[in-house]
C-alpha cells in the first residue's frame, strides 16, 4: 500500500430520508494535499467527512484512496480498514486513560509491539510539544493541550489521510490561531493528504493549500491558497 494517498469522489450523494445533503459530489484531492472543506452551517461538510471516514455509506457514487475502493453505494469500507486518522470538535479522550495511553491506543489496535509502541508515543507526543504531560490524564489539561493529544493520536499510526472535523471551534480565538499555525506546519512535515472541516475562512487559509467551498449540498468553487499568510488566489 502506498504511504501517501490521493482522494477521489465521483458522483457521491448522501441523503437522510427524502432530505438530499450532498448531491453528486466529484472532488479529487491528491496525494500530499490539505484541503480545507468551507461552507455554512448544515451544507453537509461533516456528512462529507463521515462518508470518507467510513461512518456513513453513499447512496451514490464512489470514493477511492489510490487505486483502493473505499465505499460506493450502499458499501462502505469500515474505519478501522481505512488507515486514517480523526480529530473532532470535542477531543474524544478517553477520560482514564492518561494521555500516553490515549496516544498509544490506534497502535495497540495494529498489534504494534510495546518497545516500539513506546517510542513512537513519545515521537508523537514531542511533535505536538506535549512530551512533559504524557502522565497525566486528560482532565488535567487545557482544552488546547487536550487537542494536541487528539492530534498526537491521529497521527502516531502514520495514517494515510488526515480528517479534521472544527478541531479548532471550542477554543478561544487567540489559541485557535496559535495551534491552528502549528497544525499547518505539522501537516507539511507530515505529507499526510488531509481534509480539514471548518467554516472559519481565517482557518481554512491557514491550514489548506486550497479550500473547496460547499453550499446546499454542492461542490461550488475549488480555491487555491497561495501564500503562506493565507490569501485566497
Ligand atoms: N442524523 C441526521 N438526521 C437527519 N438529518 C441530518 C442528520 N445529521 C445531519 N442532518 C442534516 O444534514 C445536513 C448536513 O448536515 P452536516 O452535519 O453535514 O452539516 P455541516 O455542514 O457539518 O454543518 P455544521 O457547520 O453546523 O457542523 C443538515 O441539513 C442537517 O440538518
Ligand atoms: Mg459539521
Amino acid at each position: 500500500m502506498d504511504a501517501f494517498t490521493d482522494i477521489r469522489l465521483d458522483g457521491v450523494s448522501y441523503a437522510f430520508g427524502t432530505h438530499t445533503v450532498l448531491n453528486q459530489i466529484d472532488l479529487h484531492i491528491p496525494a500530499g494535499a490539505v484541503v480545507a472543506l468551507l461552507g455554512p452551517s448544515g451544507c453537509g461538510k461533516s456528512t462529507l467527512l463521515r462518508l470518507l471516514a467510513g461512518l456513513a455509506q453513499p447512496l451514490l457514487g464512489t470514493i477511492t484512496f489510490g487505486n483502493r475502493l473505499v465505499a460506493k453505494a450502499g458499501w462502505a469500507l469500515p474505519p478501522e480498514s481505512r488507515d486514517i486518522g480523526m480529530v473532532f470538535q470535542d477531543y474524544a479522550l478517553w477520560p482514564h486513560m492518561t494521555v500516553e495511553d490515549n496516544v498509544a491506543f490506534p497502535l495497540k489496535m495494529r498489534n504494534v509491539p510495546r518497545a516500539q509502541r513506546e517510542t513512537r508515543v513519545a515521537a508523537a507526543l514531542e511533535r505536538v510539544g506535549l512530551g512533559e504531560f504524557a502522565k497525566r490524564k486528560p482532565s488535567g489539561l487545557s482544552g488546547g493541550q487536550q487537542q494536541r493529544v487528539a492530534l498526537a493520536r491521529a497521527i502516531v499510526a502514520e495514517p494515510r489521510v488526515l480528517l479534521f472535523d472544527e478541531p479548532l471551534s471550542n477554543l478561544d480565538s487567540e489559541l485557535r490561531e496559535s495551534l491552528c499555525r502549528d497544525m499547518a506546519v505539522l501537516l507539511r512535515q507530515l505529507g499526510i493528504t488531509a481534509v480539514y472541516v471548518t467554516h472559519d475562512r481565517g482557518e481554512a487559509g491557514i491550514i489548506a493549500d486550497r479550500i473547496v467551498h460547499l453550499s446546499a449540498g454542492r461542490v461550488d468553487a475549488i480555491r487555491s491558497v497561495t501564500s503562506s499568510s493565507g490569501e485566497i488566489a
